[in-house]
């Protein structure tokens, strides 16, 4: 409530805010994690808390009166349709050259994400964070974030037979006659319960496809994870629908939080007023961002310094999708947990995780969500004028990830005699290059903040999510940010406390 004073407030609760609270809380600190999306603890008026990928309702966009699906198009007809405006799950928020989804609630990404739990090749790591000790991160914080995470492998054996991999395993052959590695890709899913989908012996969810919109049971968001060693804790509250505003120095030390609660409209009903020992920024790279941005911007932390905005990228994203022979099936039930992928990122800087297409019907088509070595870095920056936070991506600056993807694709179809799916983003549009499922950057460790997240200009504010990491991973990213995160906050307990 309005006034109080409290040791810690961290602003978001995806991964990094998550991994902040819990260490925090077990080294003893009382942590206010503010959140802007609900808390998704309450089953809808079907009895699920989420709704199915294939029939969006209210719960699956941020105040939005029509779905903004990440494929638009089916056989070339436009997909989405109306929904009534309400606080979903999925943020497809707009930018003037790129669209970029985000997860909105308690657990942030984790509620909406594919769930594939990929740690980076050790010898592509110097790139992705070149201020960090890699020892240090594959000795130490990799594995601690994999465990934290629940990160586990498919059965290989299972995977072979299972009816839902068809399509994974027509990607793979694909990739192999073309002499591309296929490789597991870790998730976060819980391959037990899978198997008893498969069986018919408990409710569906990766098996009903369930992804974008939330996982009703199977996957471990961080609700299962982190969030739940945290409530066990006691020693954190969580406010869901509350949206913090502004951060600035108070009077009498620490500084003073502004909080927006909002009702499922997306209305302020109320403001509040609290102020904070240290504050920690975990709104995610666009949220962190925006917030920096325009708290430098307009007065409340003139100090933070230049980096701030700066660095961000899309982790190279870029969507397509092949028209497969008639012979190669890609199987009606397709699990929306993607479970393999296509390494090139040697030769041709790219990565290509074989994907489902989870339509209940048997579509022909393979689909990727490619993850490419785009050098292209856009700045956030105040606009005055419209008293909103712009980003300077133009989206034919995803030409270079086009091209990455088609050293893998063009081969593949040319050896298979097929060709590129042309209905997925519209009529005779090939790539999927208006969006980004995994932004980075914004405000880049080592730059805008010391080697350990603390903002530059101001102690006791401190950065720890994907916005300090500079624009690629090479692979998908929370894993390493998770990692990035338990590595920080474990320096900052030991100096800062
Ligand atoms: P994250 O975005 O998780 O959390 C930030 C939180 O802060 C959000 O809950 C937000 O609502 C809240 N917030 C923002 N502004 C606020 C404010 N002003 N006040 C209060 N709260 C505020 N990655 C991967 O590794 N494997 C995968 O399979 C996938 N798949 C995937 C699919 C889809 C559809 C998406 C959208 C994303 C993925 N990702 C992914 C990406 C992954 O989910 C993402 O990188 C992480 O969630 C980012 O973690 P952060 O901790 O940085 O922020």
């Amino acid at each position: 409530s309005s006034g109080t004073h409290v040791p810690v407030l961290v602003i978001g609760t995806g991964y990094g805010g998550s991994v902040a609270a819990l260490r925090l809380a077990q080294a003893g600190v009382d942590v206010h994690m503010i959140e802007m999306g609900m808390a998704w603890d309450t089953p809808g008026p079907d009895g699920k808390i989420f709704a199915n990928t294939t029939q969006p309702d209210n719960r699956s966009y941020w105040l939005r009166t029509k779905t903004k699906q990440p494929l638009s198009n089916f056989l070339g007809f436009p997909i989405d349709k109306a929904v009534s405006r309400y606080t979903g799950i999925l943020d497809a928020e707009e930018f003037g050259g790129i669209t970029v989804y985000q997860g909105r609630g308690v657990g942030g990404g984790s509620l909406v994400n594919g769930g594939m739990a990929v740690t980076p090749k050790r010898e592509n790591f110097g790139a992705i964070l070149p201020s960090v000790n890699a020892d240090e991160m594959y000795n130490i914080y990799y594995p601690r974030a994999n465990a934290g995470l629940g990160v586990n492998t498919i059965d290989p054996a299972w995977f072979e037979t299972a009816e839902c991999y068809q399509y994974a395993r027509v990607g793979r052959k694909q990739a192999q006659r073309s002499g591309f590695p296929f490789v597991f890709v870790p998730t976060v899913y819980d391959w037990d319960y899978m198997k008893q989908e498969a069986a018919g012996t408990v409710p569906r969810s990766a098996l009903d496809g369930e992804i974008l919109y939330g996982n009703n049971y199977g996957k471990k968001s961080l609700a299962k994870t982190y969030i739940a060693q945290i409530k066990a804790t006691g020693k954190v509250t969580i406010s869901p629908l509350h949206k913090v505003t502004s951060v600035a120095p108070a009077a009498g030390g620490g500084y003073t939080v502004v909080i927006d609660q909002i009702d499922t409209n997306g209305d302020t009903t109320a403001t509040k007023s609290v102020t904070a020992d240290k504050v920690f920024f975990a709104a995610g790279s666009v949220g962190t961002s925006k917030l920096l941005v325009t708290l430098k911007a307009t007065g409340a932390l003139p100090r933070l310094n230049d980096e701030i905005g700066k660095g961000w990228g899309d982790n190279g994203n870029v969507m397509c999708g092949r028209a497969n022979h008639l012979w190669d099936q890609t199987g009606r039930v397709q699990a929306s947990i993607p479970t393999g992928g296509i390494d090139n990122w040697a030769n041709g800087g790219a990565f290509a995780e074989v994907a489902p297409l989870p339509t209940g019907i048997e579509t022909y088509a393979s689909f990727y969500l490619t993850i490419t070595k785009n050098p292209n870095r856009a700045e956030f920056s105040w606009n005055a004028a419209t008293s909103k936070v712009d980003l300077s991506w133009q989206t034919s600056w995803k030409q270079p990830s086009i091209d990455a993807a088609k050293t893998i694709f063009d081969k593949i179809n040319k050896a298979e005699g097929t060709i590129y799916r042309t209905d997925l983003f519209g009529t005779y549009k090939i790539w999927g290059d208006h969006l980004t499922y995994h932004p980075l950057g914004g405000a880049v460790l080592n730059k805008a903040t010391d080697n350990y997240g603390r903002l530059h200009g101001y102690s006791g504010l401190y950065v720890i999510d994907g916005s300090l990491i500079p624009g690629n991973t090479s692979v998908n990213p929370f894993v390493t940010i998770t990692a990035l995160a338990e590595r920080n906050i474990e320096e900052i307990i030991a100096a800062d406390l």
